[in-house]
């Protein structure tokens, strides 16, 4: 079997899995490093390598989702991480990780949404769909019929005179206190927002809180269905190995 590497870096850890990409499940363990202060490219390039190493069992091109606009392997903005990523080649300092193998970088909401579309929650599913990943920031993933509109940000959407990310991500939650209910309140508010703007047939909520799904699922509500995310807390590992995979069936 030919197993994928994707790694998923988010706000307070790095992940990294071996993916067998022609069923999008992880084989074996998920390996993680804490992200480095402030995440630098320097810092993120010897946490990446690193991580790399930990899977000799995988070859070939190595996908990473991050969280930033992405366009041909460089990033546009920085909302979580260092500035000095503006314009940084991403793909460059991947493969550079890598020891030259090729690096295919995209969006992180992108990355977790595909998985979602091709192998979880959202298999299938027609019409406009909206993925939510909700963590230290909220990243969002449009699909119309199956068809990704990349980089879509829209977790930077001002709502009432406050970005949806500043009032309703999974980390809003802990920094504020937040028990459940008050917490989807925000949420809902979000959703609404959305809905009103973009009418999608399916929501679908990932980011590592969608491993409490149960515990706040009961106080959502939206006029557009919500479904939780069944990759769960590996959507943006699966979907960073489909990019890389295809990147080189090309
Ligand atoms: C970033 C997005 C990212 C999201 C989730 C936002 O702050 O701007 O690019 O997808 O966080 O990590």
């Amino acid at each position: 079997m030919s197993l994928t590497l994707g790694i998923d870096l988010g706000g307070s850890a790095i992940k990294a899995g071996a993916v067998d990409t022609r069923t999008g499940t992880v084989v074996g363990e998920l390996e993680s490093v804490p992200t480095p202060r402030g995440a630098t490219p320097q810092a993120t390039r010897d946490a990446l390598a690193t991580l790399i190493d930990r899977f000799p069992q995988c070859h070939g091109p190595v996908g990473l989702a991050f969280p930033s606009v992405i366009k041909r392997g460089v990033a546009y903005t920085a909302a979580n991480i260092d500035r000095s990523w503006i314009g940084t080649d991403a793909g460059a300092l991947l493969a550079a990780a890598a020891g030259g193998r090729p690096g295919i970088v995209v969006n992180d909401a992108d990355a977790a949404g595909v998985a979602e579309m091709r192998v979880g929650a959202g298999r299938g599913e027609p019409g406009v769909v909206m993925m939510l990943t909700f963590g230290t920031g909220i990243g969002t993933a449009l699909f119309v019929d199956g068809r990704l509109w990349p980089n879509t940000e829209l977790g930077h959407l001002e709502i009432d005179g406050r970005e949806a990310e500043h009032r309703a991500s999974a980390k809003v939650r802990t920094t504020e206190n937040l028990d459940w209910p008050a917490w989807s309140e925000r949420v809902n508010l979000v959703l609404a927002r959305f809905h009103s703007l973009l009418c999608p047939d399916l929501y679908i909520v990932g980011g590592g809180v969608s491993e409490r799904w149960e515990e706040f699922a009961g106080y959502l509500e939206s006029p557009t269905p919500i479904r939780p995310a069944t990759l769960r807390h590996t959507a943006g590992v699966v979907g960073a190995a489909f990019y890389a995979t295809e990147s080189v069936a090309r």
